[in-house]
Order: C-alpha cells, then structure tokens, then sequence
C-alpha cells in the first residue's frame, strides 16, 4: 500500500492511495456493489463516473454457493467484471440489520483474502447508539480481538478495522489507539448508520473526531455508510479520506433523489433542480413515463452523479483552500448539519483542528455567518496574539475598522502619530483586534467580511477587544485628534521595523524578532507596491517577505540565526543520517527520513531543517504535521527551500 498526502485544508487531506489494482485520489467515493443485483454495472460506473475503486460485500458472496465457487476460482475483480480496486465488507452490517449471520471471524478474512479483494474487512461489532457504554466496550474490546487474530492471514490484501465504540468518545478513542498499534492497514469509522439515518449529525462529529484522535494519521479513513452528499465536506475537513454510497440505490429504489442539499421525493418536484446528464436527458414527465424498473436506474445514476460531483467540488475546495467555506455553506442547508459544526468550537476539539490548521492559503476567509469567527485560523491567530504578540508600548490609539490594508488606510495618520508619540496602533476589526503592524499578515489581510457582522461575531470582537487592551491606556482615533503639540519624537520607531519584528514573532515564536533582525537592517522594498520584500540584516538576507499573506520565508542566513539562539526543538526537523545527503543536494524530506519534529511547527509553516546531532542542513516549508511526519511512509514532509553550501 503507498499512502501520500499531497493537498491540505482544515485537517482533511488530498493523498494518494494505491494498491496492487491502481491509484486513486482521495477523498474519493466508493459505490456499494450488490453482487446479486447491479443495477448499474461495474464497468459502466468506470465509464460514466470514472470509478476506480468500489466496494461490495464478500459475506453475500460467501453465503450464495454459485457467486462463492465463481469468486474462489477466477477472483471477485472477474465476479463483478471490474479491474479497479475493489474493497470488501465482511457481513457486520447484515449482521447488525439482519442478526442471523453466524461467520467465523477469521474465515471471512481468509475468504476475502482467497477471492483476491484489494481491501478486506475484518468482521468487526457494530456498535449502536443506544447501546451502554458497557455493552459497546465489550463490543469493541470483541472488534480488537478479532483485528489481532485476523491480520496474520491477510496476505497481500490490505486489512481494514473499523473504529467501533458507539457514541462514548473516550471508547472511540481507545479503539482507534489499539487498532493502530496492529498495524492495520486502513480504518473505517464505524457504526454511524443509525447516526445518518436520524441526521444525529453532532454526533457524528463527535464520533469522527474521536476516533481520528486516536488513529495512526498515516493510514486511509473510510466513514462506513455516510452515503450522503451532504455530509461529506464535513466529514473530509475532519480528516476522512472514503465514503461509501449504497444510497444511491436505495434511494432510487424509495422514489428519491439526492442532492447537495439533502434529499427530495421525485413525485414532489415539479421539475428535476439538475443539469447532469440523467436530468439533461430526461424531463420530470419523460421519467414518468418510463417503466419503474428503468426509472429507478435513471434516479440511482442521478443520485451517483451528485454523489460524485460533490467529492469533485470537495477536492478542488481542499486544494485551492476553501474547505471551511465549503462546510460552512454546506451546514447552512441544515440545522441539524449547523448543530454539528458547533461541536467543532468545543476547546478541545479546535485545540485538535488548529493542529493540522495551515499556516497559509491559497485564498481568502470569507465570512459565512456566526460560525466563521470560531474557525481555527482564527483561534490560532487570537492565541497568537495573546502568547506571542508584545505591545510596544503602554498607549493605545485605537482605530474604527477602515478597509483593507488597513495600514495603507490610514498610513497619512500613522505617519502623523508616530512622529509624535510612541503609541500602540490597533484597529477594532470584525474579528477582533489587529495591531496595524499585522495588517497584511494571513489570515487578517486576507479575510473577507461584510460591514454588518451578526451579533455573536461582534460579541467575540468585542471581548477579545477589550481582552487584548487590559491593561493599556486607550485613546480613541478620531480625526480631531493631535498630537504635535508634544512636539516631534527624537527617536521614533519606524513603522517597518513594527511590522517585520512583530511578523517574526507571530510566525516563529517569541524572541524571534530580535535574532532575526538585531544587526544593521536594510528593507528591500517593491517599487511597485511599496511593500517590503527582503531583509538583510549585517548585509546578509534573513528573510523575504510574501507579498501574497505577509509572513516570512526564511533564507539560509536567517536560518542560521534561528537555529543558533532558539533552542532545540524549536522551528527544526530532524533528518535521519541516511538522508542527510539527499538534503545537501536540496532534495526534498520525505516523512520516512524524519526522526524528530517540533510539535510547534504547523502545516506550511517554515522550518529549520537539522541532522541528529542538530547540526544545521537548510531551512525549508513543512507540509505535513509532527504527528504525520513520523508516522508517514511515503511522501514529501518539507520542502527544501535551500540548503547549506559545504566548504
Ligand atoms: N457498513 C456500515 N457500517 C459498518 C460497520 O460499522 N462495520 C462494517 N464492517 N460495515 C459497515
Ligand atoms: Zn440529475
């Protein structure tokens, strides 16, 4: 199996998953295959919807005596006349729905192994929702028992184990944790079909985010039975990979449709609120004229088109870095869905989310609603604030919200106050306070919000406001106000020196500032944009300034300075010896190679890359988390951006 995450946003991921019948991106949707009926052929779902992966159910297989003797001699991929990978399941859910299935546990593994599936299930316990938090312990202590005597006869084939532990989070967690420790292959969450079906949407939450605290993050996430559109943003930003859709047939089979925004009753639409090429085809009137047979195959093309159109949109969201947009638009189609992204803003859960929060991104916050504020780079820029951002002085002058760049607002009156007073200058935004100085930094600079936020988002302004200037004196901008009367300052602090020291600290830690730039400073400034560029401290470039989220790159000489006076393990990853020429040559780290890192560091954010001796080898940009980077197998975990030259 090879396992590599390329993309990020939130704490969902964009890998790249292979196995022995191909590659595939994820997140990524697998068609459930009924292998006594397929409404939709295999092969034509390759066509229409370029699947390359799906998943069928090797208990249906085993139980029938023609489809087992057909799977054993020629293997399911010829069953089912399909050459992609093909996942199985192992009979758990028949068994929570039918409850007659009496399987030998480790017999099922074996059978999907001999059939020759690319991803076998173990035959886990479905933990429900109503069960005692005793009953759904010895059901998950009963799934561990069952994962450790299965994986020794998987063979070549993958083993998936799925997380049970019904919906007492600290059982999820435990779970997740000893599956792990086995080395499974890949981890389904499981039991949350009663969850979907009463739209128990918060609790779904909770349970994914339990479970993936627990989880090896190396490993594939596959939600078991979220068949919905609607919920899959969601799910994706907290870090699952696959879904699985037999919904799409049963719907059809119910008369209903699947769309975006939830489902609806094909007999209520007065006309088809689609465009994909079943409803481009057909109108409302012609599918009733059809046989029920052939129209039930048209509303379960319908519903695999939207299905798979979502994961689309999905993909390209978490690439270009509008994920959280994305979820948040979504959950405004339904309460319940709204509920759930609550959750997300409980302490301890966007303590978890702020951790594979990027540093960066491609494109601007934009504001949704109240939900926004709480988002994690927010979270993560307020605790910022507070933990590494020091006032330059005991004054404040504070500013109403002007528009963006603030500092170019109001740079006429910045220019005048300065000369004057040694004042602190911080504008009261719609997310709160921003030192002027921050003004271009991600995610300030780069967040889009409408002049009338709601009222829970102006009450968090408003307290993190008054949080931030305890203990200042406050003076109220307004454009009476002067300050030449105090006659001009002998010394003033130039205004570039606030932003690049104040930057510095954000984005490296405290202290920063001043290894980076004690020294003769010189800015290189745009001469189109006026706005600084690189600086050179003692004549040497530490540091570029991004034009695109003001914060810094780091050049060799600014690594050196880091990593000489902040201590180890601040800003460094850790480069196994073996790799350490790979890395002169300014070759990029792969997880694999990485032996430490510091559990400060951030998606994106810029490093310092060092031997096991902390010997320093170049300063680069993480993509992957202090978590992933060590448990990882393949892929890139920094870019080198430059390397120390030798001699
Ligand atoms: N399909 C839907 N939910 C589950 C589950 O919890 N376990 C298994 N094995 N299959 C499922
Ligand atoms: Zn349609």
């Amino acid at each position: 199996m090879r396992f590599e995450l390329k993309e990020r946003d939130a704490a969902g991921r964009l890998c790249r998953f292979t196995t022995k019948h191909g590659t595939v991106t994820t997140p990524n949707l697998l068609p459930v295959i009924n292998p006594n009926k397929m409404i939709i052929p295999p092969k034509e779902m390759k066509k229409r919807f370029g699947t390359d992966i799906l998943i069928t159910n090797s208990y249906i297989i085993y139980k029938n005596p023609e489809l087992k003797k057909q799977a054993l001699e020629s293997g399911v991929h010829a069953l089912i006349d399909f050459d992609g990978s093909i996942m199985t399941d192992s009979g758990t859910f028949q068994n929570y729905v039918y409850g007659d299935v009496h399987l030998d546990p480790v017999e099922i593994v074996q059978f999907q192994r001999d059939i020759g599936s690319d991803i076998g299930t173990i035959l886990d316990v479905f933990g429900t929702p109503h069960q005692t938090r005793e009953t759904s312990e010895q059901g998950v202590n009963e799934t561990i028992e069952r994962a450790r005597k299965s994986l020794p006869h998987k063979g070549e084939m993958l083993l998936a184990c799925p997380v049970q532990g019904s919906i007492y989070p600290e059982l999820r967690r435990k779970c997740a944790q000893e599956l792990s420790t086995l080395s499974a292959d890949f981890f389904p969450i499981g039991g949350v079909v009663p969850l979907m079906e009463n739209q128990r949407y918060s609790d779904l939450v909770r349970c994914i985010l339990s479970a993936k605290q627990g989880l090896d993050p190396s490993k594939p996430v596959h939600l078991f039975g979220a068949g919905h559109p609607l919920v899959f943003s969601l799910a994706v930003a907290l870090g699952c990979d696959f879904f699985d859709s037999s919904a799409y047939a049963k719907y059809a089979n119910d008369g209903r449709m699947i769309f975006q925004w939830g489902t609806e009753k094909f007999d209520d639409l007065s006309e088809l609120p689609c465009s994909c090429p079943i409803c481009s085809k057909y109108t409302k009137e012609s599918l009733m004229e059809l046989d029920e047979k052939d129209r039930t195959l048209q509303l379960a093309l319908h519903n695999l088109y939207v299905s798979f159109m979502e994961l689309k949109i999905i993909r390209v969201a978490l690439t270009e870095g509008w994920l959280w947009d994305l979820v948040e638009q979504r959950a405004s189609a339904n309460p319940y869905l709204s509920e759930a992204v609550r959750v997300l803003h409980e302490p301890e859960h966007l303590q978890w989310l702020e951790h594979h929060e990027p540093t960066s991104k491609k494109t601007a916050v934009f504001y949704t609603g109240p939900q926004t504020i709480h988002r994690p780079i927010f979270y993560r820029y307020h605790q910022r604030l507070i933990n590494r951002y020091t006032p330059f002085f005991q004054e404040t002058v504070v500013f109403p919200e002007g528009t963006k760049p603030y500092s170019m607002f109001y740079s006429k009156e910045i220019t005048d106050i300065l000369a004057h007073k040694n004042v602190n200058l911080v504008v009261r935004s719609s997310l709160g306070p921003v030192p002027m100085e921050l003004d271009e930094m991600y995610p300030l600079a780069q967040s889009v919000f409408p002049n009338c936020v709601d009222q829970e988002t102006g009450e968090i302004a408003q307290q993190r406001m008054e949080n931030f200037l305890e203990g200042s004196s406050i003076l109220h901008w307004d454009d009476q106000m002067v300050f030449s009367s105090e006659g001009p300052l002998k010394h003033p602090i130039d205004f570039d020196t606030r932003r690049i020291s104040a930057v510095a600290d954000m984005q490296f830690g405290v202290g920063a500032s001043d290894v980076l730039f004690s020294g003769d400073l010189r800015l290189v400034k745009s001469k189109q944009t006026g706005k600084i560029r690189n600086i050179l401290c003692d004549g040497s470039h530490v540091v570029s300034m991004r034009a695109e989220d003001g914060l810094f790159t780091l050049k060799i000489d600014g690594g050196l300075r880091l990593h000489k006076r902040m201590k180890y393990p601040l800003l460094r990853v850790v480069v196994v010896d073996d790799a350490v020429p790979f890395i002169k040559e300014g070759k990029s780290l792969f997880a694999k190679f990485v032996s430490d890192c510091d559990p400060h560091l951030r998606p994106y954010d810029e490093c310092v890359i060092v031997d096991e001796q902390d010997t320093f080898l170049g300063v680069g940009r993480t993509l992957l988390t202090r978590n992933e980077m060590l448990t990882f197998q393949h892929g890139v975990a920094v870019k080198t951006r430059d390397a120390l030259q030798q001699g």
